[in-house]
């Protein structure tokens, strides 16, 4: 007899810890006076008054090495040869009692997000699946067949990389300390269509 499970169109997120790469003072200081001091309703949190922040000069080198990362992403998973511009960009300063409500990012292929300081303060980031409550059923152990949420534990340093599409969460901050993440969003440049009447061709402005 032979039995093969076949794993179907899985998603890659990918979770980075790079030893070689810290934001020092400096730009620690840039991205926090970037936060806006009213609470965006949206995500129960505060969030930067730009939606650009890594065009900042002084973020030259973040933003360098987030598009290392992305570009890999691109290349090494994707098998895409195609380059990948980092589109909008924005600072999350979570303090006790905010949260980011399970949402999506829009019209971006893939997100990232740059968590500056997050250890204390309940450091999960929650992936649910479509269609989530569709069926909800008793199992003697969670697999990535049966499951339907996935759960990263996140680090000070940490940068995730996943498709935009895939809705998100993180819980309640229940420590006195700001939370701060970057997030980015997103899309690839040039002809990426495979050609007929699906042609798309991205130019840089
Ligand atoms: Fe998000």
């Amino acid at each position: 007899m032979e039995i093969e499970l076949h794993s179907l169109f899985p998603t890659a997120v990918v979770s980075i810890l790079d030893p070689s790469f810290s934001l020092t003072e400096k730009e620690r200081d840039v991205i926090w006076n970037y936060r806006l001091d009213n609470d965006n309703n949206y995500h129960n949190c505060h969030a930067s008054y730009s939606g650009r922040i890594l065009e900042d000069r002084k973020l030259r080198r973040f933003k360098k090495y987030l598009q290392g990362h992305l570009e890999a992403y691109v290349s090494d998973i994707m098998k895409c040869d195609n380059k990948i511009k980092i589109t909008n960009s924005w600072g999350n300063y979570s303090h006790t009692g905010n949260c980011h409500r399970f949402h999506q990012h829009s019209n971006s292929i893939l997100s990232g997000i740059y968590y500056l300081q997050v250890e204390d303060s309940v450091p999960l980031l929650e992936f649910e699946k479509t269609n989530r409550y569709f069926l909800e059923y008793r199992r003697r152990e969670e697999t990535s067949f049966n499951s339907s949420n996935y759960t990263i534990n996140l680090k000070d340093g940490m940068l995730v990389i996943f498709p935009s599409n895939l809705t998100h969460s993180v819980p309640v901050n229940t420590s006195n300390k700001w939370r701060i993440s970057v997030a980015f969003n997103s899309f690839l440049l040039g002809q990426i269509d495979c050609g007929g009447y699906e042609e798309l061709n991205i130019k840089d402005a």
